[in-house]
């Protein structure tokens, strides 16, 4: 959210928990009452409510029984940050295969039961997506479609859609030739088909340590060998661990996500998008950038990705309207570089194409919709659902508990004490009906073993705090 777009009530909740943050309003001291509030600093009785609304939201203060609001205990105390990996793991990354497929699919399976506590899912609520003016959209473009789109917007895509994308890529700083986009089923079918463009089966594959489980899949399924490089949790890739592995490892291709990296969270800098930038090009190694959360920035200004550096083609840009609008629509797309070519032959090849009908009613969503207006609201609601499982997990989690603090998206990663086996964990959380996304599933050598990346992409709730409570008592047993 911009700071021109943030309301009233959005700055008078800042400059509270600020007062918090550096201990002028003590864990347990009750905060100004509204009239006093509002006499004070000049703003109407509505809008102290709504800001004590927010931060009641935010798990930093709590209402008590006629007597008004209080800081919550632990809202002075948050969790600390994970250490970088770097500093405790190897520095010479390791080749290897990769088989984790059963472990990913037995975590997905727990997923299915709906009365689950969805901390493991990778989606955030539907219910916070416009699906019902989505329904519109597609009702009226397909009506509106004329009869030879059916047909010739299988190959190149909805031109539409494509030119609302190009143009999303213009407004964020990006200059992106139109010919470069192909529409995909979803950035899976783009991140594969970018992999397959540029590897063959033995080749070596630079990959995040921790991963989003799928890149482990794919790596598995095309029997690539992965190159794991440690990710800083908030810096993102170790460049000099990635530069040493570039050395001395014929590497064909490097599959990153610079910005709200899955699993943990982590932004590159816009300096450090750049440096890797120029260290894969002084190898001429492409580049996968995956980037599906781009939208779910939570700051001012959309995060840069590497591709915005790109001179030659050497970035595959892959992106999806999966996170940020319509699951299950089916639609993503890559801005393929030099290989976009090879990429579409891929495409024509396998699938052909995404559903004409579901790339028409997104075009249609762009145009007529509102999709900034929607994202705007997107992004607050994951904000506000993460300040509250944060607060959370400070109430519940042993005081030793590591967590992120992502700029965006919806998912937390939490290191536990050593001694905390997250597989262990995730059995025994599922068995009181909480889903959790336990740290090996994002490894191929099985790493981060008393990790876990919760979801805080659900509307916060009693049953939210009543399942990380439980949670707690689980730790509590390691
Ligand atoms: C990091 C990452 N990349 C790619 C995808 C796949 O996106 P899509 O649903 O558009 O295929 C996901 C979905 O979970 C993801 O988390």
């Amino acid at each position: 959210m911009t700071l021109s777009t943030m309301k009233r009530y959005e700055k008078f909740a800042d400059e509270i928990a600020e007062s918090i943050r550096n201990g002028v309003l003590a864990p347990g001291e009750r905060v100004p009452s509204v009239r006093h509030a509002s006499r004070t600093y000049g703003v109407s009785p509505s809008t102290v409510f709504q800001a004590y609304y927010l931060l009641e939201d935010r798990g930093l203060i709590q209402a008590r029984a006629r007597s008004g609001y209080f800081v919550r205990e632990h809202a002075k105390h948050p969790l600390h940050e994970p250490e970088s990996p770097v500093e405790r793991g190897p520095r010479q990354a390791q080749t290897t295969e990769v088989d984790v497929s059963e472990l990913v699919f037995s975590v997905l399976g727990s997923l299915k039961n709906p009365a689950t506590v969805p901390f493991g899912s990778a989606f955030p609520s539907p219910y916070l997506f416009p699906l019902a003016r989505l329904a519109r959209s597609m009702a009226q473009s397909v009506r509106d479609m004329p009869p030879q789109a059916v047909i010739a917007d299988m190959t190149a895509g909805n031109p539409d859609l494509r030119r609302q994308i190009a143009l999303r890529y213009m407004v964020a700083g990006v200059r992106l030739p139109m010919d470069e986009l192909v529409i995909t089923n979803g950035a899976m079918e783009a991140l594969n088909l970018c992999l397959q463009s540029v590897t063959r089966p033995g080749d070596l594959v630079a990959i995040e340590a921790p991963a989003f489980y799928a890149t482990l899949q794919v790596l598995e399924r095309l029997k690539l060998k992965a190159v794991e490089i440690p990710v800083h949790p908030r810096e993102g890739i170790d460049l000099e661990s990635l530069a040493d592995s570039l050395q001395r490892l014929p590497i064909k291709a490097c599959w990153f996500m610079s910005s709200l990296q899955n699993p943990l969270g982590a932004s590159m800098s816009e300096d450090k998008k750049r440096a890797l930038y120029e260290l894969l090009h002084g190898h001429q190694v492409p580049l996968i950038e995956d980037d599906v959360y781009a939208e779910l920035y939570y700051g001012t200004q959309p995060p840069k990705p590497v591709k915005s550096f790109d001179r030659d083609g050497l970035v595959m840009h892959c992106g999806s309207f999966s996170k940020s609008l319509a699951p299950g629509y089916r639609v993503g797309w890559v801005a393929g570089g030099r290989y976009a070519e090879q990429i579409s032959r891929l495409k024509l090849m396998t699938t052909i194409s995404p559903s004409v009908p579901a790339q028409a009613a997104i075009a249609d969503y762009l145009q007529h919709g509102g999709y900034d207006r929607h994202l705007r609201k997107l992004r607050h609601a994951l904000e506000m659902q993460q300040g509250a499982m944060l607060a959370s997990a400070a109430r519940h989690f042993p005081a030793s508990t590591r967590v992120t603090r992502p700029t965006g998206g919806y998912f937390l990663w939490f290191e536990f004490p050593e001694r905390v086996d997250s597989l262990q964990l995730f059995q025994l959380a599922l068995a009181q009906g909480i889903s959790l996304a336990p740290g090996p599933i994002f490894s191929a050598t099985r790493r981060f073993g008393n990790c876990a990346r919760l979801n805080h992409g659900h509307p916060w709730d009693a049953g939210s705090e009543r399942a990380m409570e439980t949670l707690g008592l689980i730790l509590a047993t390691f």
